[in-house]
């Protein structure tokens, strides 16, 4: 379970405004996190990859991954596309949140389509009562950020959510069972994906840190 640290994380646009100086903070924060992801994988019990063997497993296991596909949908596209619309933002932040939004969407579609795939004759793109309606109102979107707020706001509410989702979990192992593709998928893309804005977001605070210092 290594996160591999080569020029390749630097790919994206968004980073070729980097320093060296930050570049080599960039790198030990990732080895910091592949460090902290190898301890949280030999300390979780170890999952059987198979299809859910009952309708119940099922329903649990496709309900947990279409409802985090949709909050990957409503919840991190959609508190970008707030961010947009109401921050004054630099023109290279721009650029990193139009890609966000492609790469969560692609993420969503994936874990939707997977679970319906596995559950069939669920409707998995719409809200569903036992998970939205469980931690929420039962409906679909949700932007926890207020009027007023500013980018400073938006990164103090993503960055936990990138941190914990995206990078060293993948989530619902604790179900004890896994969807092989899903989870194939969560370590081959998602994973890398997610490594990227997790260091974006954490250059963007640090810029903005110093800024204030
Ligand atoms: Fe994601
Ligand atoms: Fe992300």
């Amino acid at each position: 379970m290594e996160t591999k640290i080569d020029e390749r994380v630097f790919s994206k646009p968004w980073f070729h405004s980097v320093n060296e100086e930050e570049r080599r903070w960039l790198r030990q924060l990732l080895e910091a996190d592949a460090k902290d992801r190898r301890n949280y994988f030999d300390a979780m019990p170890k999952v059987d990859f198979r299809p859910p063997a009952t309708q119940e497993e099922r329903n649990l296991v496709c309900g947990a991954w279409a409802y985090r596909g949709r909050g990957e949908l409503t919840g991190i596209c959609g508190a970008s596309a707030y961010a947009i619309a109401h921050f004054p933002l630099e023109l290279p932040i721009l650029t990193f949140l139009y890609d966000h939004m492609t790469d969560e969407s692609h993420h969503a579609v994936e874990m939707i389509e997977w679970a319906s795939r596995y559950n069939p004759g669920k409707e998995y793109w719409r809200a569903d009562l036992d998970w939205e309606g469980r931690w929420g109102n039962g409906q679909l979107r949700s932007l926890p950020l207020k009027e007023g707020q500013n980018w400073m706001d938006y990164l103090l509410f993503i960055l936990p959510i990138e941190t914990g989702a995206g990078l060293g979990i993948r989530p619902y192992d604790l179900l004890k069972i896994q969807l092989r593709e899903l989870a194939q998928f969560t370590e081959a893309r998602v994973h890398s994906d997610e490594a990227k804005h997790f260091m974006f977001f954490m250059l963007s605070a640090r810029r903005l840190l110093q800024q204030g210092a």
